[in-house]
């Protein structure tokens, strides 16, 4: 069952603002790294209402709980502030028990009472999700809550079904919120606001004048600590089958009609299912020299670390426009952005002058993403008569209009809290993106070694071949300089 089967004011039960929400796993990794952060950010902005309950397996106080939540905001660099701590702080409680447990469960219970729309934050590996959903479930807690939920959804088209299925067992579609932070990036929502904005933009943004779509997140740091995660994943199923495919559908869909959740929701799905499935033979793997040796990775491992390929979108508005992906880890540079690559423009003949023998270069139009987001144009100008018409870049920072804004995770809490669904991923989404990637998955070409702080394995670059190759992305130097 992928789609709802519940009634409407069911729905509308499941889309009130939260009076409670609690937290299965708050002693873990992701709480300290991002949930406690993101959460006394949402306190200072005073949109945070309700009382936080943790629940763990350990054996912690409540007075540990707060330590560790302070610790772990102080420790992201955040200026704490006492005052908001404080109200942060009081609305902390803690509830022990093991996942397995039916006890556990009437604990939380006990601990929400009197509470109508309770919202379970699932942040423990996946496949607690459906003894946990069990559990809310068989105490009576689910029938007007919400449960949010990390990924991974499943390894592979089947076991993303099989997941659902657990979970529906005991929670309607509608129930489940589905995290994947790039939704909650303000860069993702640049982009679609950007198009749909602009009148300058729509019209041009189709196979009439666009020649393909680069779609680059680059990072400069390795694995690292992560080798027992990273290596039964690899890049494609890390970042590609979900992040960046959101980005695919941030540059691709049609305008969402209607103004609600599902409009969104149903923009996406709509161009995923136009999204052919991906062809090994436009897949290039990459492993960093050197990955073999983390810890938790295992001895001759053919897992990638960086992946680039080849999407097809066959509809009206993108049929033989080729979307690229790349990402991977170790490369030059920290950035994700979004480039749109317009077609070759005819030769000029003004009169000007100098230059006008060299064909006009081709315009671009990109979004950045990470580490901070902007807009380029890049478009071929005359300039002065003694230099000649060169390329040039229209850069905007969204840093110096108004700030960098919120981040990810604060942005998808308080869409948790309040009940709008449309900033998380369906299971019907979560299907349609496994269905693209599984040829690769299913016959993944060899793995080709690269050394760290390049571009990845140099046979990369005849995938893009004839489309005039990789270009970017764009990257502001230290002194401020674009290049
Ligand atoms: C995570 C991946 O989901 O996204 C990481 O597990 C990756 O490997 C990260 O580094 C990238 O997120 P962001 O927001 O830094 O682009």
């Amino acid at each position: 069952m992928n789609a709802s089967t519940a009634s409407a004011s069911e729905r509308d039960e499941w889309s009130k603002v939260a009076d409670v929400l609690v937290v299965f796993g708050i002693t873990g990794d992701l709480a300290r790294v991002m949930t406690f952060r993101s959460l006394y950010r949402l306190e200072r902005r005073k949109l945070l209402d309700c009382p936080i309950v943790g629940v763990a397996v350990d054996d912690w106080t409540l007075e540990q709980l707060v330590k560790r939540a302070r610790d772990s905001i102080v420790a992201t660099g955040e200026v704490l502030d006492e005052e908001v701590f404080k109200r942060f702080a009081g609305r902390l409680a803690y509830v022990q028990g093991d996942f397995d447990d039916a006890a556990t469960y009437q604990r939380v219970g006990d601990a929400i009472k009197g509470t109508k729309h309770p919202v379970f934050y699932l942040e423990i590996p996946p496949f607690l999700f459906g003894r946990v959903a069990q559990g809310l479930s068989e105490a009576g807690l689910t029938a007007t809550a919400r449960v949010v939920v990390e990924k991974p959804f499943g390894h592979d088209l089947e076991s993303a079904k099989a997941l659902a299925t657990e979970l529906h067992k005991y929670l309607d579609e509608s129930q489940l919120y589905r995290i994947d932070h790039y939704l909650g990036k303000m860069g993702y929502e640049e982009i679609l606001y950007l198009r749909f904005a602009n009148t300058i933009l729509e019209p041009l943004w189709n196979r009439s004048y666009v020649e393909c779509v680069e779609i680059t997140m680059a990072e400069d740091f390795g694995v690292e600590d992560r080798g027992h995660f990273y290596d039964p994943v690899g890049a494609l199923r890390d970042v590609v089958v979900n992040h960046l495919m959101q980005v695919v559908a941030a540059a691709a869909m049609e305008p969402p009609s209607g103004t609600g959740a599902e409009g969104m929701r149903d923009a996406a799905v709509t161009l995923f299912r136009a999204v052919k499935a991906a062809d090994p033979a436009h897949y290039v793997r990459g492993q960093y020299e050197g990955y073999q040796s983390i810890a938790g990775v295992a001895e001759g491992s053919t897992t990638e670390t960086y992946a680039a390929l080849r999407l097809e979108i066959d509809n009206w508005r993108w049929q033989g426009v080729p979307f690229y992906i790349r990402t991977g880890k170790k490369l030059p540079v920290t950035q994700t952005e979004l480039r749109v690559v317009f077609r070759e423009p005819p030769p000029v003949h003004l009169g000007l002058g100098a230059g006008e023998d060299r064909r006009p270069a081709r315009d671009e139009f990109v979004v950045k993403l990470d580490p901070s987001t902007g807009a380029r144009l890049v478009v071929d100008a005359h300039r002065a008569d003694g230099q000649g018409p060169r390329a040039i870049t229209l850069d905007a920072e969204f840093a110096d209009e108004g700030g960098e804004g919120a981040t990810p995770y604060e942005v998808l809490l308080h869409a948790a809290l309040i009940g709008d669904s449309g900033k998380f991923k369906g299971q019907d989404v979560i299907e349609e993106n496994w269905r693209i990637m599984q040829p690769l998955i299913d016959n993944p070409p060899a793995v080709h070694p690269y050394a760290p702080g390049t571009w990845g394995p140099a046979i990369a670059s005849t995938l893009v071949a004839d489309h005039g190759g990789w270009q970017g992305p764009w990257i502001v130097e230290s002194d401020g300089d674009a290049k």
